[in-house]
């Protein structure tokens, strides 16, 4: 029973605005994907981590991980993305050998998430539940709205009670046989979900929650890049 952790780092990062794709773009000199990878690998319960590449980028992102060694018990594998990050996390399980039984998913855009929390995902899954997500509680209320074109005001629908929401981080963590059995029933049925948990709750399996953690965050727009160096510069200070 081995865990592997796959690591989604197709994506342009339009959000981000103009540059290098968003795994690639370096946080205090290294790159987002090698933070996110050795997060990974900082947990001992991980010894397959599988980075889903940009298909253009195969050949960069392994000179970098040949550039940023791993502990000895850690291997890698690197594989082409899709144009989705459904697609991109398909390819990456489709790459996972036989004997990996718990899977990890975790985006390299949250290249901080501590391993403590990486760890209590791990054994949340060992410990018997089919899917677990990391959460925080919201610090904002949340509105559903309907929406209306450009420039129209959009009307509020409802306002769901905030002590009930969970804003849900990587990694997510997934027996492998339900979160594979999920990616088929979404082939078969086309539609998709947002999130991998959210695969798997289409099949009528319930999620768990375990408490996430706030340097998990996910970096999408560029203030998230100040964040992401100011944590750094804490670490290191
Ligand atoms: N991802 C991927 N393949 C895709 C799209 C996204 O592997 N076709 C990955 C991203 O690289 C990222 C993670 O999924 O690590 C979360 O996605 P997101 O934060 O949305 O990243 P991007 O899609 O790159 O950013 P944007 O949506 O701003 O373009
Ligand atoms: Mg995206």
């Amino acid at each position: 029973h081995r865990t592997a952790a796959v690591i989604p780092a197709a994506g342009r990062g339009v959000r981000l605005g103009p540059g290098a794709p968003k795994a690639l773009r370096t946080l205090a000199g290294t790159p987002m994907l090698i933070h996110a990878v050795r997060a990974m690998a900082r947990s001992r319960a991980v010894s397959l981590v599988v980075v889903v590449a940009p298909a253009d980028g195969i050949g960069e992102v392994k000179n970098l991980l040949d550039e940023h060694p791993l502990p000895e018990r850690t291997e890698t594998l690197v594989v082409p993305g899709g144009d989705t990050r459904q697609e991109s996390v398909r390819a990456g399980l489709d790459a996972l050998p036989e004997d990996i039984t718990t899977v990890l998913i975790h985006d390299a855009a949250r290249p901080l998430v501590p391993v403590d929390t990486v760890d209590a995902v791990v054994e949340a899954v060992r410990d018997g539940a089919p899917a677990v997500v990391p959460a925080l509680p919201l610090a904002d209320t949340v509105k559903e709205v309907e929406p209306a074109g450009p420039g129209t005001p959009e009307p509020v629908v409802a306002t769901p009670e905030r002590s009930r929401l969970r804003a849900v981080q990587t990694p997510q963590g997934f027996d492998r046989d339900t979160l594979d059995r999920a990616h088929a029933a979404i082939a078969v049925n086309g539609e998709g979900a947002t999130d991998d948990a959210g695969m798997v709750e289409k099949l009528g399996v319930t999620v768990v929650v375990v408490p996430g953690h706030e340097e998990a965050f996910k970096v999408t727009r560029p203030l998230d890049l100040v964040l992401a160096e100011a944590v750094l510069a804490r670490r290191r200070a």
